[in-house]
């Protein structure tokens, strides 16, 4: 077992001895829990196997599941993969750096362990200057996939990282709080029409925007199980609390008639509650432990609220969970998209 060392670090004065000594980690094949614009992510070297494969084993993730390969300068794409299309080139300079992940035709450079044997690379260039100070020190390519043990909710903060990590690897830089909350959104850019195998910050829109034609993968929102989403990563049943979680959708009145319902109910029977509401609704309910997410308008605020909020929950150890549903105009689909995994798709459509 190895002790865990968390280090501060400030986005707005950046220690360079601390980058250094992360990055001389990483570059001999170590670990680092650092900070992005997303969520926390722990990184190695991309184009070192073994490194690849502590990854895995700290966070006991599936060995077919792919990371995304992190860079800090857009000439770097060319290494690491076989070509760059024109949608690519549009995109990086539209959104890179920033919560955007493509996923490109890997080149040899890039080892198997780090793709989940796959022959596509995922690849983002984060906004953060932690990470990119630290990605340029580590060699250039750090793999990182968000620093949470497999199946949990991501890190937003470095707490959250140590919870799930400690005496696991050797480093966390502890930048604070993340902004956005919710990880990157990734585009498939290796079909015909490019694909967005999960949303995220940037909308379908945002997309569309820039590049034209781009569809979102049909498996995503399904909870019809024949439907396979195409990144391996989303068909697990991710972002989980340890309580069972249920969603509850529709108009606001009758949202809360109904969890206070439910509730009660539950209450009565000698369960521990958990309720996540809004700023709106957060006085209306009775029973249980009850979280405001933020106000039903301010999806940012929501998104960046989300992950917390679950890991403070399955704290306090409630036996279930009742939540609001959040189909926000552009991050909507992302919040629940990320909802609705933790809920197990448990959906109940209060009338
Ligand atoms: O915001 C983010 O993207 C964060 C921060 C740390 O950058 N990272 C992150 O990584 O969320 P991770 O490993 O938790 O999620 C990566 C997702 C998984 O669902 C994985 O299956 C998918 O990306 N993925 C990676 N490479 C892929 C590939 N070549 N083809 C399809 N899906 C891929
Ligand atoms: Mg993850």
């Amino acid at each position: 077992m190895q002790k865990t060392e968390v280090k501060k670090i400030l986005e707005s004065n950046i220690d360079w001895n601390t980058i250094k000594q992360a990055g001389y980690l990483l570059r001999t094949g170590g670990l680092v829990a650092f900070p992005t614009e997303t969520v926390y992510g722990l990184g190695a070297d991309a184009l070192q196997p073994e490194a690849s494969k502590k990854i895995y084993a700290a966070k006991g993730r599936p060995s077919d599941n792919p990371l995304i390969v992190h860079i800090c300068k857009f000439e770097h794409l060319s290494k690491i993969v076989t070509c760059i299309p024109k949608a690519a080139r549009l995109l990086a300079d539209a959104f890179w750096p920033g919560p955007l992940t493509m996923i490109l035709k890997k080149s040899d450079e890039v080892p198997i362990e780090t793709t989940g044997g796959m022959d596509t690379v995922a690849v983002r260039m984060p906004s953060n200057k932690i990470a990119l100070a630290l990605i340029r020190e580590g060699g250039g390519y750090i793999a990182a996939p968000s620093a949470n043990t497999s199946g949990r909710p991501s890190p937003t903060m470095a707490e959250h990282v140590y919870e799930d990590l400690k005496n696991k690897i050797p480093l966390i830089l502890d930048g604070g709080a993340v902004g956005i909350g919710i990880e990157s959104t990734i585009i498939d850019l290796t079909e015909d029409i490019p694909v967005v195998l999960r949303p995220g910050y940037i909308s379908l829109e945002m997309l569309a925007s820039v590049i034209g034609d781009v569809r979102m993968d049909p498996g995503i929102l399904s909870e019809d199980s024949d439907t396979k989403p195409k990144a391996p990563g989303m068909k697990y049943r991710h972002y989980a609390p340890k309580a069972e979680m249920i969603v509850v959708d529709g108009t606001q009145e009758k949202v809360v008639q109904k969890i206070n319902m439910l509730s009660e109910e539950k209450f009565n029977e000698g369960k521990k509650v958990g309720i996540i509401g809004t700023e709106e609704t957060v006085g209306c309910y009775k029973y249980g432990l009850i979280i405001s997410i933020g106000k039903k308008k301010e999806e940012e605020i929501i998104a960046h609220n989300l992950y917390r909020i679950l890991r403070e929950l399955d704290e306090s150890d409630v036996d279930i969970i009742f939540s609001e549903s959040f189909s926000t105009p552009r991050m909507g689909q992302a919040i629940m998209n990320r909802l609705l995994k933790a809920a197990g798709h448990q959906v109940i459509v209060a009338e």
